[in-house]
């Protein structure tokens, strides 16, 4: 079976953010994309620049400060959107512009109140712009799985004609079915004539709790994209998780014909830092980085463990960064494993002081509880003065 690269593109700094609540700072934006980028992700998206003059900046700063990851503004089929998103991405060194626009008869008629033909004249305006800025753009159908299979088809023949180089069937509103949604997707290649001069992409939401299934479903029908989040952060009941996505093409490799070039070992690390930065906890049996994820309470699964670890376990915790070596922090822990501890969460001090700041807290709080966990660690530097994070 040919290994073909799939495309990891990570929005939780852009869809991510639209939870409400989970708005992030310029420099919490920059520190999740330093750790996107150590997991080797390949497309970041950064935000909206447009939005807001704060997310504008963090863009630009996010685009300043990663150098492997290419780096994506979102942007809606306007000049305005375009041209900002053009200014906030221009110090990365591989940019790409996002830009999109509704094309279901729904979005169309209420949202828009524009006539097909707009549109389409629209999306090609819009991607021959971008490609002024840069040579790599992508183009969203928003509400794409609802939109028409005809006029599906002729807007992404123009904007491919027109330069665009990724093309997104966005699974908006979470109502794909898998079956339904891979199909479309290769009907759509199929019939598109110019579909071989552009890599298709998947981005769903989790209103039905479908967008991995969905996504996976599309990686089995042609695509070569999948957009997703760090622990399926995002609107309403949040996007497709990277964590379950990557882990399943890289468990079921025997299925999926397709790699990705994340390095898994800093998922746990990432999943944690994106938590206590936007404060939405994680529940204990998420997959993958769940508490519970790997742990066994029952008599009959521990004794399978012991004897045989694949009687039970179908990945192994320490591949996506669950610390195995059972060393349990407490008062007696000296600065050194607490340290590494730190440093396998992705928090790394810059300064001598800030590491003894640390300590001295983490010693205050081991004085008061039995056990320290990664929550405490990652509290204790949320809430230091001279946090590794400012
Ligand atoms: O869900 C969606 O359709 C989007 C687009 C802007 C890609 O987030
Ligand atoms: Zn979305």
């Amino acid at each position: 079976m040919s290994n073909e690269h799939l495309v990891i593109f990570d929005t939780t700094l852009r869809d991510g953010e639209q939870s409400p609540g989970a708005s992030m700072t310029k420099e919490e934006k920059i520190r999740i994309a330093k750790q996107l980028e150590k997991m080797r992700v390949d497309v970041i998206e950064a935000g909206f620049a447009i939005a807001s003059q704060g997310d504008f900046e963090a863009v630009h700063a996010v685009a300043s400060e990663i150098k492997a990851s290419t780096i994506c503004s979102l942007a809606r089929a306007v000049t305005a959107d375009i041209e900002r998103a053009a200014e906030a991405i221009k110090p990365a060194e591989r940019s790409r512009i996002h830009t999109f626009i509704a094309t279901s008869p729904i979005h169309m008629q209420y949202k828009l109140q524009m006539q097909p033909e707009q549109v389409l004249e629209q999306a090609v305006k819009a991607v021959t712009l971008a490609r002024n800025f840069t040579d790599d753009v992508e183009f969203s159908l928003e509400d794409g799985s609802r939109s028409e299979h005809d006029f599906a088809c002729r807007i992404i023949e123009a904007v491919i004609n027109a330069g665009a180089t990724t093309i997104n069937i966005p699974d908006t509103v979470g109502y794909g079915e898998p079956g339904e949604y891979g199909a479309m997707f290769k009907r759509i290649i199929t019939a598109v004539p110019n579909s071989d001069k552009a890599i298709f992409s998947t981005h769903c939401h989790n209103d039905l709790g479908l967008a991995v299934a969905n996504s996976l479903a599309a990686v089995m029908n042609g695509v070569r994209q999948v957009e997703c989040t760090i622990n399926g952060l995002g609107e309403r009941a949040g996007n497709a998780s990277l964590e379950e996505l990557v882990m399943a093409v890289k468990t079921r490799h025997d299925l999926y014909p397709v790699s990705t070039n994340i390095d898994t070992r800093h998922i746990v690390a990432t999943s944690r830092i994106v938590s206590s930065t936007t404060g939405f906890p994680v529940q204990p049996n998420k997959a993958i980085v769940g508490a519970n994820a790997f742990a066994h309470e029952s008599g009959i699964h521990q004794d399978g463990v012991l004897k045989h670890r694949e009687t039970y376990e179908i990945m192994r915790a320490e591949d996506v960064g669950w610390n195995t070596n059972k060393l349990v922090l407490g008062k007696h822990s000296g600065r050194a494993a607490v340290k590494a501890r730190f440093e396998e969460l992705g928090i790394h001090f810059d300064t001598p002081e800030a590491l003894n700041e640390a300590f001295t807290r983490f010693k205050e709080l081991a004085d008061k509880k039995h056990e320290i966990f990664d929550e405490d660690l990652q509290t204790i530097v949320t809430t230091s003065t001279s946090s590794p994070f400012d």
